[in-house]
């Protein structure tokens, strides 16, 4: 924990508290207010948790102002570029960039994980056939619980780290299986002689009856993908996967509940939203319709792909993606594709529109993601679970950075309460 440099001064009705400001390595100051209850009596209110660190990280760093995103320091383009997904995966998790023998090492225990239980295939068949594959996701990855037993003890640095390589190494299969089987397909088993993307995508698109070679331009597109999505410091569902564990509950449990956050179309729905979106706006005469609409206060629609709690400014991941994007489309040949005209001449017209500019508004991950998705065989219901297995080992680094805290306690908001005052009950022939 940070030493405290400063202190802040607050008067409520007269009576002076002074309270621990903390500076960080990068970012603006932290008010503690930890003791503040107990001294003055009073809450903080923050819904939204708009202007509350709820931890504190070495992880991840986003400077929201100036569109940066560092993982352990390590700025987002340059590991997109120059670094592969299990390598971000192990900077994530043990804070450096590995040797060449540490990530050996790594890849080989995460590849050796691949595989699930073959018992859980049966779980998988008690799913409706046309079920969204996030929601066998969000039961399956619950379901290892029962699987896994010799991994939930979270007191055991042992079982957490077993745990963590399981989840990395599982989730590619599991969301694959979940694919599958919404499309009546069967389950493809793990190849360990691929690397991660190309195993997901054999495990997606190969069948038994014929030969599937994975295109290398697509692996390396979906393990920029994964990359792109790995963490995001306390979004929603990391989180949720934080107050989830801080209750001591097991790991698959708690990445359960982050995959069920970020389902919804505010968080990682919001790329399936967003391609669907620009399927229904469909050609870019139709663009000012929906600008109109994303501008009504009347309307609930938003653009979707736009907007975010913390950039103000370009996220630097829609940076990538859209190059991406681009890059994808002329190597598959599809460069005229009409979304992607689409959603060009959207993020044009939004960026010279006096509301996004004002609200500071900008495409997000999200916006172009879904375009290179569709574009590499993707149905948009898979959108989300990529996101979600992207994310896993996020979700797992907070999570195991959250547990080895010694200020680790249970997550218990209070309130802010307006509802009735104690009364005594009415009989039921009274009311
Ligand atoms: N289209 C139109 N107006 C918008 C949009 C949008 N996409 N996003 C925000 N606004 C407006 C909003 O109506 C509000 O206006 P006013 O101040 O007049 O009430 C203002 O901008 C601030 O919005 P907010 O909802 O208070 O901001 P927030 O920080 O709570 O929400 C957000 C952030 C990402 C939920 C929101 O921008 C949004 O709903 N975007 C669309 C969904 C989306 O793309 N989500 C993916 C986010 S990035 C990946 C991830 O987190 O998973």
């Amino acid at each position: 924990m940070a030493e405290s440099t400063k202190t802040a001064t607050l008067n409520i009705d007269g009576s002076t508290y002074e309270l621990p400001v903390f500076s960080p390595t990068a970012g603006p100051d932290v008010i503690d207010i930890r003791k503040l209850y107990a001294q003055a009596g009073v809450f903080t209110y923050d819904p939204g948790f708009t202007s509350t660190a709820s931890c504190d990280s070495t992880i991840t760093y986003i400077d929201g102002d100036k569109g940066e995103l560092l993982h352990r320091g390590y700025p987002i383009d340059q590991l997109a570029s120059q670094s592969h997904y299990l390598e971000v995966c192990y900077l994530l998790l043990y804070g450096e960039l590995p040797s060449a023998a540490k990530l050996e090492d790594f890849e080989t225990r995460i590849t050796r994980h691949t595989m699930v239980h073959e018992q859980m295939h049966y779980f998988f068949r008690g799913f409706r056939r046309d079920a969204h594959p996030m929601a066998t996701l969000v039961g399956v990855v619950g379901a290892m619980s029962a699987f896994y037993h010799d991994s939930t003890d979270v007191s055991d640095d042992w079982q957490r780290e077993v745990a963590a390589i399981r989840l990395i190494a599982k989730l590619p299969t599991i969301a694959a299986m979940a694919y599958k089987y919404s499309i009546g397909q069967p389950f493809v088993y793990p190849r360990n002689d691929l690397d991660y993307a190309s195993n997901f995508l054999n495990m997606c698109f190969s069948v038994p009856a014929e030969e599937y070679h994975v295109n290398p331009i697509l692996s390396r597109a979906m393990d920029r993908i994964f990359i792109l999505h790995a963490d995001h410091e306390q979004n929603a569902s990391t989180s949720t996967v934080r107050l989830a564990s801080s209750s001591g509950a097991n790991p698959f449990a708690c990445i359960a509940a982050g995959i069920a956050c970020l389902w919804g179309p505010a968080h990682g729905g919001a790329n399936q939203a967003c391609l669907e979106m620009l399927r229904e706006i469909g050609t870019v005469d139709r663009i000012p319709e929906y600008i109109a609409r994303a501008k009504d206060k009347n309307d609930p629609f938003r653009l979707m792909g736009f907007g975010h709690r913390v950039y103000k400014n370009t996220d630097p991941r829609a940076t990538v993606l859209k190059e991406s994007a681009d890059e994808v489309l002329e190597l598959l040949g599809v460069e005229d594709n009409p979304l992607l005209q689409v959603a060009k001449e959207l993020e044009q017209v939004a960026l010279n529109d006096p509301y996004f500019i004002e609200k500071k508004l900008f495409p997000n991950v999200d916006f172009y993601s879904g375009i290179i998705l569709e574009a590499m065989g993707f149905p948009t219901s898979m959108f989300t679970p990529i996101f979600a297995l992207s994310r896993t080992v996020g979700w797992i680094s907070q999570w195991k950075e959250m547990i080895a805290d010694p200020q680790n306690k249970i997550g218990r908001p209070r309130q802010l309460y307006l509802g009735e005052t104690a009364r005594n009950y009415v009989d039921i022939e009274k009311r």
